[in-house]
This record gives structure tokens, C-alpha cells and sequence, in this order.
């Protein structure tokens, strides 16, 4: 038995030990004039309410809770499982600058237990597919191996989740040494971990990088979770994190004929409640930072220079050499990625593209309520 209490003015239902609003609970009715029973979106708009929303006489039996509203004098019936998996009645304090919901921070102990699918296991079977978008949500990382080492088989992996985000690098790009390049990834310079492209807003919150010939010397790639470092910076130098959080920082790139990409954001960006939301870090790209106020810039270049530090330490840092078949893909707005410089005899060939969060999310989703 759920006992129901309602508040004196009628605009507060308590359910068991959770209270909600008369407005909240009348706006999120799932009957079928309020929601499409189809495709589950909702039919009605705040203007279309009266302007105070009462609860007038509330009933629940077994997992059914009936609630009439005044003045309307309509009664909607809810499921308790339902409503008490949506309550928001919650003293619990988030701190600042904590990881999502179904990520899990790491750091050089990673390597031993890298994730990892075949690519026609991730194409033919959904358990394979659900496990490894799976760890994508949760470390931002995964390597792909026995792909075909042909021109454009990224494009199989991004199949697996969703769509090709085509930039002005093209639908992919090439990473091999080249003559006058128009970036320093086509050059065989060791890059610093970086995440890509925070010159454009949005920025592409995923990559991946396939590889097709690794003959040279060196040329390791490396991976770093910059949520990791992004907390321990906070433990450090709690601070120094809200300067990097709380300004924005100012990304550019104007390499190639008639692009001129700009971007003004954080390089630690949290959403309103403290979740660490993306981390935009690339010394390549930075602009000059001229949203600082001078008194906060001493903190702030102290912050960053810490976080770089951080970035650059090996026990932040995940590293392996593709082999010619196979891939990795990186949440762009998380995880840093690297390569060391390569030289000599022998050839370096990746190709990369970008891709999308939201898709992939949304088929790991799907994937979780239909398996
Ligand atoms: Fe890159």
C-alpha cells in the first residue's frame, strides 16, 4: 500500500517518501490525449493548462496511481514503478566537475584490458555490438581489429552505430606524411594528446582512426582520458579547475584556402548540475585566451599548464601500435588521443573520420531495451 498525501493548496502529491508537483505530474500524463501512443511524443503544450494545476483526489491499487485534476476534472492514471524511477525529489548534492552517468574514469591500467571487437563480429552479432558500444559510453575508447587494411573501411565501423560527419578535411581524411601540409598531423611530428577539431562548434564527438600500413619506426598511437585528469586537476587545485570551467577558452584554424574556423568554449566545459561534459584540449589550435579576466589569468595558465602536465604523464596514457586492419574510435569530447613521431624506412598510413555521439548512443539504446 503507497501512501499518498496531498498538500493543503493541492499542488504537491507525496508518494511514499517522494513528493512531487501538481504541474509536473499533470505535464508528464502518459494517457493517450496527452501522449501519441505511437511514437510516444507529447501532444499538448504548458499553454494549453490552466494556468494553476490542482490535484483534487489521488487513489493508487497494485502499480496503477489515479490522479484527478482541477480544474480540469480529468483523472490520469500512472504507473508507480514508472513515476518513482522519474521522482526528483533528492537531497543529494553532486560535486563539482564528476564523471556522467555510465562512464567510468581510467587511466595506464587500461592497457591490460583494452576493449576491443572484431569487425565482422560487431557487424553480425548485436550482443557484440551492444558490449562494445557499450564501452565506448563508458571509457570514450575501443579498438576494432580484422578489418580489410582498404582505402575507406572505416566507414564499416561507423555503419555499425550511425552517420559519417563530413568536415572540410572531406567525408574521411588521409594521415601520412605529406609536402607543405595543411595540418601537422599529415607530417611525421609526435603530436601532444589532443582532442580534435575544438576550432568548430559543434565539435565532432567522435573520431576514428583506421590504419592501413605501419612499417615506420615509431608512430604508436596513444590514448588519454581527459575526464581523468580533469579530476585529478579539481583534487589538486580546486581553483585552478573552476578558472579553466568557468572561461571560455578560443580555438582557431585557418590552414587551408577560404576555412576559417573559430570556436569560443571551455576547455573544461560542466553542465549546470557539475558534470564534466567535454574537455577541448589541442595546443595546435588554441587561440589566443582573451575571455579571462586579468586577475583570474595567473590561476588559469596555472590550471592549464597542470592539466597538460597531466596529460603528458605516463600513468594517464594508454599506448599501442595499430597493425595494418585495425582501428580505434575516441569520444572527442572526452578522450585525448596521440601519435609519437615516426621517421626512417617504411610508411605510416591511417585514415580518419569523424562521427557522432548522439547516433551512437541512440543505437546502444535501442540495443539495450530490445536485447
Ligand atoms: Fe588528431
Amino acid at each position: 500500500m503507497t501512501d499518498l498525501t496531498i498538500s493543503e493548496n493541492g499542488q504537491q502529491l507525496k508518494v511514499g517518501t517522494k513528493r512531487f508537483h501538481s504541474i509536473w505530474l499533470r505535464d508528464n500524463a502518459q494517457d493517450a490525449s496527452t501522449r501519441d501512443t505511437g511514437n510516444g511524443q507529447r501532444l499538448i503544450t504548458l499553454s494549453e493548462l490552466p494556468a494553476v494545476v490542482t490535484i483534487s483526489a489521488a487513489k493508487a491499487q497494485g502499480d496503477t496511481l489515479s490522479i484527478t485534476f482541477a480544474p480540469e476534472n480529468v483523472t490520469l492514471e500512472y504507473s508507480l514503478n514508472w513515476l518513482m524511477a522519474h521522482a526528483y525529489d533528492t537531497t543529494e548534492k553532486a560535486s563539482i566537475g564528476h564523471m556522467p552517468e555510465h562512464a567510468e574514469s581510467w587511466g595506464a591500467g587500461l592497457q591490460a584490458a583494452m576493449p576491443s571487437a572484431p569487425l565482422p563480429a560487431l557487424k553480425d552479432f548485436d550482443a557484440t555490438r551492444l558490449s562494445w558500444l557499450d564501452a565506448v559510453r563508458k571509457f570514450g575508447f575501443a579498438k576494432v581489429t580484422d578489418m580489410q587494411a582498404t582505402s575507406e573501411e572505416l566507414f564499416e565501423i561507423v555503419e555499425v552505430f550511425g552517420f559519417v560527419r563530413e568536415t572540410n578535411y572531406g567525408r574521411h581524411f588521409e594521415v601520412r606524411t605529406e609536402v607543405n601540409p595543411v595540418n601537422l598531423a599529415y607530417t611525421g611530428l609526435g603530436l601532444q594528446a589532443h582532442t580534435d577539431n575544438p576550432y568548430r562548434d559543434p565539435q565532432p564527438t567522435l573520431q576514428i582512426l583506421a590504419c592501413l600500413e605501419n612499417s615506420a619506426e615509431g608512430g604508436e598511437s596513444m590514448v588519454v582520458d581527459g575526464f581523468t585528469c580533469a579530476m585529478r586537476l579539481r583534487e589538486e587545485d580546486p581553483e585552478g579547475f573552476l578558472a579553466l570551467a568557468s572561461h571560455s577558452a578560443r580555438f582557431s584554424y585557418t590552414g587551408s584556402e577560404g576555412v576559417a574556423l573559430h570556436a569560443r568554449r571551455p576547455i573544461i566545459e560542466l553542465s549546470p548540475e557539475g558534470t564534466l561534459m567535454s574537455v577541448r584540449f589541442n595546443a595546435r589550435s588554441a587561440a589566443p585566451i582573451t575571455d579571462v579576466p586579468f586577475d583570474a589569468m595567473e590561476a588559469y595558465y596555472r590550471a592549464y599548464r597542470r592539466l597538460s602536465d597531466l596529460v603528458d604523464s605516463e600513468e594517464m596514457q594508454v599506448c599501442f601500435k595499430l597493425a595494418p586492419g585495425e582501428a580505434f574510435i575516441v569520444d572527442n569530447t572526452r578522450v585525448l588521443h596521440a601519435r609519437k613521431g615516426y621517421s626512417g624506412e617504411g610508411k605510416r598510413w591511417l585514415q580518419g573520420c569523424y562521427a557522432d555521439k548522439d547516433g551512437l548512443l541512440s543505437t546502444l539504446n535501442a540495443l539495450e531495451n530490445t536485447l
